[in-house]
């Protein structure tokens, strides 16, 4: 291993930074291993002052899998379509990423029949305030941590409950809205909206490698509960977000250039804070690494 290599867990229910690696350097097996071992621990990783080319982030993230074409291409970096650019900068007239991504409490990928495993987001551009704070940070929360604490009555009301994940509802709805606002985006075209058909998962999922009990349920995809009506399905998925996004579950991170934060899409959600704007640039790429359960 590295020198300095070490794991410190975050003063949070979710995370841990890994200080002493160089992600863009190769990393050996031992080292590998006690960062994915931290990963399925602590659901969310922090490295700091990394120096990352797309390439090294993509090859990085395949070390932990196959890394997914995103659904929406239009986002993706040219040349390197495994490259999800996340961002508010508009150039030629337009933006060169997603400028709202992650606005509401999420996993990437739970519409898809066997959703990803997770994600890498590395920050190339951070906004600041008129002090040089930075702006944009990312909220992490824990689905492990909060199903367990979650009240009996509730565990026994969400046994054997399924929920269906709908990516083109909430597409449409976010269009409708980026268009309201004045803003350009791409309708969804025919091919991509029969590969994100709609799905169905369990309310509390079993993490596909530790086996513990997570809450998967999501505020962005979830449009019904199965068995029930509309409107109760809804509600129980807005109870359930609304208890495992309270702050003892939560981190809070700050980005800085060059951090890479990886987290895992079944025990955690995570959710985007949008409190800047242009001209405060933020520019970042994102890999997602699919699941295989
Ligand atoms: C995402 O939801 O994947 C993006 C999160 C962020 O931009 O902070």
């Amino acid at each position: 291993m590295g020198n300095g290599f070490e794991i410190r867990d975050l003063d949070a229910a979710v995370g841990a930074e890994v200080l002493g690696v160089d992600l863009a350097a190769p990393l050996d097996d031992a080292t590998f291993a006690a960062i994915e071992r931290a990963w399925d621990a602590r659901g969310m990783l922090l490295f700091r002052g990394q120096r990352l080319t797309p390439a090294a982030h993509v090859a990085f993230s395949r070390r932990f899998g196959a890394v997914e074409v995103p659904t929406n291409r239009q986002y993706a970096l040219d040349g390197m379509p495994e490259v999800y650019v996340v961002s508010n900068i508009v150039e030629g007239g337009r933006n060169i990423g997603n400028a709202d991504a992650g606005r509401v409490w999420h996993t990437d990928s739970s519409y898809m029949a066997v959703p990803s495993r997770g994600s890498l987001l590395y920050a190339v551009e951070v906004p600041r305030d008129g002090q040089g704070q930075p702006l944009g940070d990312t909220l992490f929360a824990s689905m492990t941590a909060a199903y367990d604490e979650l009240p009996d009555a509730m565990k026994r009301r969400c046994e054997g409950l399924h929920a269906v994940h709908d990516y083109s509802v909430q597409y449409e709805r976010r269009l409708a809205k980026v268009r309201a606002a004045g803003g350009q985006r791409a309708a969804l075209d025919a091919g991509t909206r029969e590969r994100v058909a709609p799905i169905v998962h369990p309310v509390i999922r079993r993490h596909p490698r530790s086996g513990r009990p997570c809450i998967y349920v999501n505020l962005a995809m979830v449009t019904e509960v199965v068995g029930m009506d509309e409107a109760d399905g809804l509600a129980l998925r807005d109870e359930l977000v609304a208890f495992a996004t309270q702050d003892r579950f939560v981190y809070r991170h700050r980005w800085n250039e060059g951090d890479l934060v990886m987290w895992d899409n079944t025990s955690t959600q995570h959710l985007a804070i949008a409190d800047y704007a242009l001209p405060q640039r933020r520019l970042m790429y994102r890999t997602t690494v699919a699941g295989t359960a």
